[in-house]
Order: C-alpha cells, then structure tokens, then sequence
C-alpha cells in the first residue's frame, strides 16, 4: 500500500520535475561518467601489485606496443593513470556540482512559484480557515523536498544502481563465485530499509505538523506584538513557543535516533559482507584461483560497491521525510480553487453600475452571514448600509466584489448574474477601501499607485489631494517616497486610511466601495474627506457603510442590516423615519441631529 503511493508520488514528483528534463539527463550522464572512473580507480593498484611488485604481465587491454615490458614501465602507467583519474573525477564533481545546484534552485523556485499562484487564487474561505502560517510554511519550507528528492535522490540512487551493477559485472569476470558472496548481503539491505522507511514516514509527519504550528505561533507573536506587549503576556507566549519546540525537539530527536540505529545496522551489515569475501578471497587466492592483485581490486570494488548500497539504503530513508515533505507541498496545490470562473465568461470592459441582490443567504462555513436579501441599487445611486456590529454590511460587500458566492440566491451586476463575468474583469469594477486598510512595505507613491501601476506622479499627488492626505505626506522628509514599514506599520490608522482613500480614488473604477472609510479620522478630517469623496461619487455607484451617521448624509438611499437580515430599506435618508429606525437601533436622537446638521 505504502510503496504504491511511493510510486504514484514518484510518478508525479517527475511529471513536476519534467520542465528540467534535459539538466536533469545532464546530471544523469555525468553521474554516469563516473562509474568507469570508478570502475578504474583500483586499476593501478593492482599493475603495480602484480606487474610492478610482482611479474605478472600488463593486463592485455593496456599493454602497449610502444611500452617497454619493464616494471618501471609498469610503475609510469600506474602512476599516470592514477592522476589522470583524479583529475577527470575532480572536473566530472565540478560540472555535477554546477549542474546540480543550478537545475535544484530552479525546480525550487518553479515549485514555489506555482504552489504561490494556486494559493493567490484559492477562495478567502480556505484563507479564513487555514491562515497564512501553514500555507507559508508549506510553500517556503515543504516545496525544497523536490530538490532533494530529485537531484539528492533519485538521480543518485539510479547513478548507484548503475554503478553497483558495474562493478559487479566486472568482479564477476575476475571470480563469480566472490561477486556472489558479495551480493548476499543485498537481501539484507532490502529488508532493513523497507522496515525503516516506514518508521521514519509516520514520525516525520508529525515532526513537520509540529514544526508547522510552532512557526505559526512566532508569526501570530510577531504580528501582535503591540497586543502582547500591552497586555504583558510575553513570558505567557514565550513558554507557549517553548512548550511546542520542546515536542518537536522529541520527535526529531527520535527520528535521528532511528535513522542513527538504522546506519549502524547497514553498517555492521555491509562489514559482514566485506569480512566474509575477504575470508573467502584469501582463500581463493591461496587456491591459485585469482592473483593478489586482482583480490585487492575485489575487495577496492566489494568497499565501493558497497558504498552505492548503503546510499541507496541511507537514502531510502531520508527520501521518506522529504516524501512527507513534497505530499504536503501537493495537498496545497490540490485544494480546489471553489471560486469558479464559466468556461465562456463574458468580457466587461466598463459596467453601468446597476447591482442587484436576490434573494441572496449567505453562509461561512455553518455561520450565517446573510439571509435572504434582496435589493437593486440603481447606477449613479449613493448607497449607505448600516447596521450594528457583525449585522453583515462587509458581508454584502464581500459577496458583490464576488469574493465568495452566495449559499443561495444570485448577486447580479447590470442585471446579469456576476458568476458569468471573467473574474479579473469584475474586479475592475470596483475600487475598495476596506475596513482594515492594509498597505504593503512600499513608499507612499508604489501604495498609492498600487492598483493602477503605470499612474504618474501627477495623477498620484491628485489622488492623494482628493483624499484630504497630501498635506501629510508632503509633510514626510522623504514625501511620497517615504516607506510606510510592514503593513504600513509606520503611520498611524488614520494616515493608513487616507492612503488607501487615494488608492480608490486613482483607480476610476464604475462603483465605489467604502467599508467605513472614516472609522478612524478625527471629525475634522472626515468632513474632508467626505466633500472629496462628495466630488468622486459622481457619475458612479457608491456603497458606503457607516457607523456614523454624519458619514451618510450624502446617501440617497440605505440598506439596514440586522443580524444578516435587510430589516429597513430607504430610497433616500428622510429624516423622521431615519430618525425611527436609528433611535431601534440605538443612535441617539440627539447624536443624529448633531451628526445630520439638521
Ligand atoms: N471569515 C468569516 N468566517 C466566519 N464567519 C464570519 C467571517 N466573516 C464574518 N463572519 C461572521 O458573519 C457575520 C457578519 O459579518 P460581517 O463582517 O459582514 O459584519 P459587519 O456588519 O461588517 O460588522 P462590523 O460592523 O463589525 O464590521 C458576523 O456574525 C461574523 O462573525
Ligand atoms: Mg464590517
């Protein structure tokens, strides 16, 4: 069962590896090259046993015509040919080692490069569900496995194998019954590495699943540092990391121990081997069956011969934690991307801007999210969806820009449901300001210009203008070229939202999504933002949910959300009735008045 998915996987290992296939052959016949490299290298050893120290003739193949038959001869022979196969041995290791190390970074990267696209396009709820750290750790850490796999694996164990039939062929012609003796101890070899592997599998699976969660609780612990530092729980997170890395310090200790108890077997194995043909060699040559010289060859073959054996085993092993390794790398790249694109999607190069939502339910896994909502906003409309905390407005949002499909019902956009556009082409649609605006570790500039990246610096600095925040930047030493640090860690919330208010205000895109974009600016900058936001509306759709209510006074129409149902929906903000559905809904009267200038 095991070897099964051994060979299926080995199957698919090479069907990844294929786009190398002709460094990998490279790699392949240099390896090769060096068995009759190895073959020769007991070669002058035994001219200068038999034909220097002793009188046996040159072997027929390298006797020369030009050669005097003297032993000094004999020994010039010995000597050069030993250099010459230390200097082929040391340029065919060089080209191997260029070769092995250029063709295994580039298997690497492709790997990555492919598991990262299939990440990028995997739905937000496999996002939700796994976090960053595991899908991180399987692109950066499991994707390597196919390099050791391929270049320190399979094409060493093929190079072996070769190798080892090699020399058997050739101890074979100098004493078959030797050679025998000499492969006995394969069945051995055989055994012990099937036993082994199996071993080493079912403790590497979970060496790496310890592994993989003790990296998440450093990126949580990076990431939240402010929380921890402020609720003072670093010894509380510290010992949580210690507590992991203690497990995972105990499962790899017991691996090593294993693969160490294993070594030592082979070893006393191999030993066994190399005794008994001695035993049986010296014998041999006692009998007048074979010469000094060509025993000393065997035994320089049976010790490497050997050695491809015990790669072979050794590597059997190891490659069973790099299988590990590469099925996880594999179950990532076989999660099924559920956001569908129809096979003959329509184009939209600029849509009217007309949504509607039928009876659209929404669920997050088994939660509900939405329930049965439906409305149509007209194009050009300015919409304002309110509603208490985890009501549902980013919801609405969420399932409009197509960042999940509905449960139930159909979201349509001018009156042809979204699942029939081309995914890319939807999204232009819109430009977003988020609730969390997130920003990447680029100058203000790159982030500004983050959708539109050809922008110049004309039409950044007028985005920027728009959304109340070229003051600010100005105000930087280094101005629109300031970095803004990891998730634009070096400004404040309020700055960070106005970069991302410019952001969507670049993009001219027919419907504008606003997830409370004025959540964190004092009123004073929100009442300026929201006259540039007053200019950027038009012509266009505009949904905007707001807690405030100041921020929806330039709605003309509004959704009210209730625990993912539509509970009130108003054609334009009239006061008395706004008045009634906000005083439900806990907005004081008063704050309304004030907010609403009435
Ligand atoms: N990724 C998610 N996985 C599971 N449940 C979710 C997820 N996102 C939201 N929910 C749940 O769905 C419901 C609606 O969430 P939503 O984010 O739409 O609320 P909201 O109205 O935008 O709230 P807020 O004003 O706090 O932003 C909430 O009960 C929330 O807990
Ligand atoms: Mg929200």
């Amino acid at each position: 069962m095991a070897s099964l998915r051994n060979r299926s996987l080995l199957f698919r290992i090479l069907q990844q590896a294929r786009p190398c296939w002709l460094r990998l052959t490279g790699i392949a016949v240099l390896g090769l090259l060096s068995i009759p490299l190895a073959l020769l290298f007991p070669l002058p050893l035994k001219i200068a046993v038999d034909s220097v120290l002793g009188h046996q003739p040159l072997p027929a193949f390298m006797s020369m015509s030009w050669m005097p038959p003297s032993s000094a001869g004999a020994l010039v022979l010995a000597v050069g040919l030993l250099l010459a196969i230390g200097l082929l041995t040391s340029l065919q290791n060089l080209a191997s080692w260029w070769l092995q190390t250029y063709t295994g970074e580039k298997l690497v990267w492709d790997f990555r490069a492919q598991l990262l696209e299939h990440t990028q396009h995997l739905s937000l709820s496999f996002h939700d569900d796994r976090g960053a750290t595991d899908p991180a750790y399987r692109i950066q850490h499991d994707a390597p496995s196919i390099q050791y796999i391929v270049i320190q694996g399979i094409l060493p164990a093929f190079v072996s194998f070769c190798t080892l039939v090699g020399m058997l062929a050739v101890c074979a012609t100098i004493d078959l019954r030797l050679a025998l003796i000499a492969l006995v101890i394969t069945p051995v070899l055989f055994l012990l590495t099937r036993a082994c592997s199996r071993l080493v599998r079912e403790r590497s699976i979970k060496v790496k699943e310890i592994d993989s969660s003790a990296m998440s609780i450093i990126q949580e612990v990076l990431g939240s540092i402010r929380v921890i530092k402020a609720f003072g729980q670093e010894k509380r997170e510290y010992e949580r990391f210690v507590r992991r890395s203690n497990q995972r310090v105990d499962g790899q200790v017991r691996l090593a121990r294993l693969q160490a108890v294993f070594n030592v077997l082979i070893a006393l194995t191999i030993s066994a081997g190399t005794a008994t043909t001695l035993y049986l060699g010296v014998q041999r040559v006692r009998a007048g069956a074979i010469s000094v010289g060509e025993l000393l060859v065997v035994m320089a073959y049976v010790g490497q011969m050997y050695e491809p054996l015990r790669l072979i085993a050794s590597k059997a092993t190891e490659l069973q934690t790099w299988f590990t390794s590469i099925e996880r790398a594999f179950a990532l790249l076989d999660e099924k991307v559920d956001l569908h694109e129809a096979p003959n999607a329509c184009e939209l190069l600029r849509a009217r801007g007309e949504v509607e939502f039928r009876n659209v339910t929404f669920y997050y896994g088994s939660k509900c999210g939405l329930r049965n909502v439906s409305f149509r906003l007209p194009p050009g409309a300015r919409v304002g969806i309110v509603g208490d905390s985890g009501a549902g407005k980013t919801t609405i949002l969420n399932l409009l820009m197509r960042f999940y499909d509905p449960s139930s019902g159909q979201v349509l956009l001018d009156g042809r449901d979204i699942r029939e556009y081309r995914i890319a082409d939807l999204r232009r649609q819109f430009s977003v300001v988020l609730q969390d605006p997130l920003l990447f570790a680029a100058s203000i500039a790159e982030n500004i210009a983050y959708g539109e990246p050809n922008a110049s610096n004309a039409q950044i600095m007028a985005a920027a203008q728009a959304a109340n925040s070229h003051k600010f930047i100005a105000g930087l030493p280094e101005g629109y070229e300031s970095k803004v640090g990891e998730r634009g860690a070096q400004l404040s919330g309020g700055e960070r939202q106005r970069i991302s208010l410019a952001r969507a205000f670049l993009r001219d895109s027919p419907i504008l999504i606003l997830d409370e974009p004025t959540s964190s600016v004092d009123v004073k900058t929100e009442a300026a933002i929201m006259e540039a936001t007053d200019a950027l509306m038009r012509g266009r759709l505009t949904i905007m949910v707001a807690h405030r209510l100041s921020t929806l006074k330039n709605c003309d129409m509004i959704l009210a959300l209730d625990h993912g149902e539509l509970v009130d929906q108003q054609a334009s903000v009239q006061p008395a009735s706004f008045f009634g559905w906000s005083n439900s809904h806990g907005y004081a009267a008063q704050e309304a008045t004030e907010k609403l200038n009435l």
